[in-house]
């Protein structure tokens, strides 16, 4: 299957390195020319002489251990694909800065090839902002971000941050090198997402809104955008938005209603990630409330429900996806959201359990299709939790 493609593997110093002596073993099996580059700290975990035995070569460490004075570059140009596994944080870092400073890093500045990261690390540091931002960086350069899972870590932890399953690096190794690009699989689709919680006015200086940030959403906007949807992301968000086709910026609900009303015609999927605010004061005060008037009485009045209309008024080649925010029964209150308002699909959020939904850089969904199929998605990145939901509108369009 890999006859002949030569694969740098890289190693650095997590505890997972010892996975790497079974993807390595397992690629040299399908039949590619496997060259082993450990970081110094990688040979703290595991030993160079059993890489030296299972991989096509023996096991590189640095740039001057070799009769080669350049090493990196020969590596780095000769590779059809370089795959990191374990990718430490520290890694993972100095890829984004571009920093050489050992031979696997070099050779990593080095090549033209793909490139696929599986990060491993403790769920705190892989929560980290830092570690999210350098990740985000390397996916915009066109980086594959394999995992990380979610499961038993070392040291008896529980959670995000553990490698990839040795499958799943060998199936990513094999389909990027098959040319195959599952991440294009949105090119030709024009899709609107809604992001951020709408902010409805109450005087020039006070409004009322949720704790919605817009991760979520600016998440499907940038990976829509990489798998080739042109995105017109509609947003009350201040985050940014690799990669999308345009961004409208609104703020009221109104104004989010009216900007879909504008766009949805030309959009094949429609993504409604925003925390759309139900109702809005029914008069905004045009000057400051003043508190010695006493606490005001404010009356709110509904807003329009812009995902029930899409539901009503959609295209039968539409696919319409909602959110359900929800803090109990949530698979049966969003399955509920789903049929009433007429949506092809809806992500169930639990926005009350810890580390999902609002303000968290991690989320866990249950994505729930119209005939009653559900996927369940447990604790991960919010990325990752885009990947999944676009990978079930991917499938739902090509099913039609
Ligand atoms: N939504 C919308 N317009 C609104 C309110 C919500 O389009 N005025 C969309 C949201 O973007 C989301 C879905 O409807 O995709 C569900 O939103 P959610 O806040 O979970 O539910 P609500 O319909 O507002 O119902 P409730 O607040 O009672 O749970």
């Amino acid at each position: 299957m890999l006859q002949g493609r030569r694969v740098v593997l890289g190693v650095s110093g997590g505890i997972a390195a010892y996975k790497a002596i079974e993807v390595c073993r397992r690629l040299v099996d399908a039949g590619a020319h496997v060259s082993p580059i450990l970081t110094e700290a990688a040979t703290k975990m595991v030993g160079l002489p059993t890489f030296n035995a299972l991989a096509s070569e023996r096991a590189k460490t640095s740039l001057w251990d070799d009769s080669d004075v350049i090493p990196h570059t020969k590596l780095g140009q000769n590779a059809d694909l370089i795959v990191i596994c374990p990718a430490t944080a520290r890694c993972i870092a100095d890829l984004r800065i571009g920093r050489s400073g050992d031979l696997l890093l070099a050779t990593l500045l080095a090549t033209e090839a793909p490139v696929i990261v599986c990060p491993a690390m403790h769920t705190e540091m892989w929560n980290n902002p830092a570690v999210q931002e350098n990740i985000a960086v390397l996916r915009q350069r066109g980086v594959t971000i394999l995992g990380p899972g979610v499961g038993r870590l070392a040291g008896g932890d529980d959670g995000p941050g553990r490698l990839a399953e040795v499958d799943e690096i060998v199936e990513a190794v094999a389909s990027k090198l098959a040319g195959a690009t599952p991440e294009r699989d949105l090119a030709g689709c024009t899709m609107v997402v809604t992001a951020g919680g709408t902010r409805e006015p109450i005087d020039p200086v006070r409004y009322l809104t949720n704790r919605s940030s817009g991760r979520q959403g600016h998440a499907i906007a940038e990976i829509a955008s990489r798998r080739g949807a042109e995105v017109i992301l509609i947003t009350a968000s201040r985050l940014p938005a690799v990669g999308v086709k345009q961004r409208v910026e609104v703020e009221t609900a109104a104004e989010m209603a009216a900007a879909v009303a504008e766009h949805h015609d030309q959009a094949d999927v429609v993504v409604m990630a925003a925390a759309v605010a139900d109702f809005r004061p029914a008069e905004v005060a045009q000057q400051k409330i003043k508190k010695v008037d006493g606490p005001p009485t404010i009356t709110l009045v509904p807003n329009d429900d812009i995902l029930a209309g899409l539901g009503k008024s959609k295209r039968s080649d539409q696919v319409i996806v909602g959110f359900a925010a929800e803090t109990q029964d949530l698979e049966s209150n969003a399955a509920k959201k789903l049929a009433d308002k007429g949506a092809d699909i809806i992500v169930a959020n639990n926005v009350a359990a810890e580390g999902t939904g609002f303000e968290h850089e991690t989320n866990a969904v249950t994505i729930i299709e119209s005939d009653g199929t559900r996927h369940r998605v447990g604790l991960t990145s919010k990325h990752e939790v885009a990947s999944a939901v676009l990978d079930v509108v991917s499938a739902c369009r090509t099913s039609r």
